[in-house]
């Protein structure tokens, strides 16, 4: 028998998993890490925590199977999209990484847009518009503000990207995740010289683009011999945690949606051609399935809400347990009619990237009034989450992609709340998975496709992936959700010039 490891490079804490060849899941363990907020909206991490943690959560998962290090023949890499990992000529960290939802670089995404001939331009060589979280305008943000810093960089790499060099010793990406850097050719499966140009970039700043499932290395000796694991294992492309999740949840052909709710809330659609928003509001980004694309939009704050409102409020609240904090203050705001009687919650804590791209966008509860308790907060916050990722769905709609079904993924497949809600607000039927393990399977399936296990990945989900259930929906709430979700549409629209006046005042410019 053999067996694939997965490694999922996340936001708050790095998830190893290993699988057999038929995709069960002998072991998985994780070790967590912390964001660095230096200043009101931007994210940092630093490279090492990454490294410790996959060194520690790889040795575990290996322990648990009582593996010998010669069998797990292969390894997928998934991880946070669009962070910045910048190296020196000596593969020195210069500084921590930005990360996804950094919102520091408003003004090189401008710049960016001018480089390359306007909105339209850009969108025509790479599929996309600047957005603030995405790799390229923090490179311009390097050069801008720390030139000290630029004079030395010699390597831009992806968060997962940098976990690949130290095991591999090598530089190495794979189109997907490439695809979140805004200088990928997304058509075309290369870099965009034509990008580089306008921006003045060289090449040779990034790593060599791979298919998902191809082989980018094996392990260097001391990567082998610090992992536990043997010089003959191999590293696939692996995919971002996007298409990795999408891939675990068996979303490779067209008509299939995704959604997951973590950190960040991800609509996710298949599509066997490129096909643009022509406003930029989705991504058009590559697919971790080869020569396929995906559409998606990205809420900053999703799952990242109900936590904030989880731990930063109810925390500590009698009749909330500790230890059961989310379980309790979900099982509550089931017991609230659909609508939270009336209040709102827009979900904009980090900035808003689908459908509003706005890096001053913030969050806020909207019709509260004295009848209102915790539990309608909770649940007004939890359809928030679910009404943003609706956004993204009526744009897919708009655009005449076929969905033929939708499947629901992390926090917001396994919270029965959530579910109803996603079935109730989208007016459509939600669908599960079996065993749903994320972005970290969806890789170790890559891994298992690169040791030709299987013929490609199409054939390696037909051979793992089942459905469980469904969630109906009840037409009753839909109908509430119905009239409630044009308020909510309008609300950003009234509230905009209002968030950046907040947010200068509190920048105390
Ligand atoms: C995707 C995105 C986020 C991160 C979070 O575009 O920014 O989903 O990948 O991990």
């Amino acid at each position: 028998m053999a067996y694939y490891l997965g490694i999922d490079i996340g936001t708050s804490a790095t998830k190893s998993l290993l699988i057999d060849e038929r995709g069960a899941v002998l072991a998985e363990a994780s070790a967590e890490y912390p964001v660095l907020t230096p200043r009101p909206g931007w994210t940092e991490q630093d490279p090492e925590a990454w490294w410790t943690a996959t060194v520690a959560s790889v040795r575990r998962v290996v322990k648990k199977a009582k593996l010998k290090p010669h069998e797990v023949r292969a390894i997928g890499l998934s991880g946070q999209m669009h962070g910045s990992v910048f190296l020196d000529a000596k593969d020195r960290v210069i500084r921590p990484a930005l990360l996804w939802n950094d919102q520091r670089t408003a003004a090189e995404c401008l710049e960016i847009t001018e480089r390359a001939g306007g909105r339209e331009q850009l969108i025509q060589l790479v599929a996309n518009p600047a957005l603030t979280g995405f790799q390229a305008p923090k490179i311009l943000w390097l050069r801008n503000q720390e030139r000290n810093h630029f004079r030395r960089l010699a390597k831009v790499l992806l968060p997962k990207d940098e976990v690949r060099r130290r095991l591999i010793g090598g530089y190495a990406t794979e189109v997907s995740d490439a695809s979140g850097t805004l200088l990928l050719d997304v058509v075309g499966r290369k870099w965009s010289g034509p990008l580089l140009d306008a921006l003045e970039l060289s090449s040779e700043l990034l790593p060599e683009v791979f298919e998902s499932e191809d082989v980018t290395g094996q392990l260097t000796a001391d990567a082998a011999a610090e992992l536990g694991l043997s010089t003959e294992c191999k590293v696939v492309g692996g995919a971002g945690d996007c298409a990795a999740g999408a891939i675990g949840n068996g979303v490779v052909k067209a008509g299939i949606l995704s959604t997951s709710i973590g950190t960040s809330g991800v609509m996710f659609v298949h599509s066997d051609q490129p096909q643009y928003d022509s406003l930029g509001r989705l991504h058009t980004f590559c697919h971790a399935v080869r020569g396929k694309w995906h559409m998606m939009g990205v809420n900053l704050s999703s799952g990242g809400s109900l936590q904030w409102w989880v731990d930063q409020v109810l925390r500590g609240l009698p009749g909330v347990a500790e230890a059961r904090r989310y379980d309790t203050a979900t099982a509550e705001a089931a017991e609230v009619a659909p609508g939270s009687d009336g209040l709102l919650f827009l979900p904009y804590l980090s900035g808003e990237r689908t459908p509003h791209a706005d890096p001053f966008a913030r969050g806020s509860f909207v019709g509260l009034g004295l009848g209102h308790k915790r539990a309608a907060m909770t649940r007004a916050v939890m359809e928030g989450i679910v009404f943003a990722l609706r956004d993204s769905l009526e744009i897919i709609r708009a655009l005449d992609v076929p969905v033929r079904q939708i499947r629901a993924s992390g926090g917001g497949s396994r919270n029965r709340l959530f579910r109803q809600l996603q079935a109730d607000i989208f007016g459509k039927k939600i669908s599960s998975i079996q065993v749903e393990q994320g972005p970290a399977f969806g890789v170790a399936l890559l891994a298992a496709v690169g040791d030709g296990a299987y013929r490609n990945i199409e054939a390696a989900c037909k051979a793992t992936i089942e459905l469980a259930g469904t969630t109906d929906v009840d037409r009753r709430a839909a109908k509430r959700y119905e009239q409630l979700f044009p308020v909510y549409q309008q609300l950003y629209g009234h509230l905009k010039e209002d968030f950046r006046a907040l947010v200068d005042f509190a920048e105390g410019t």
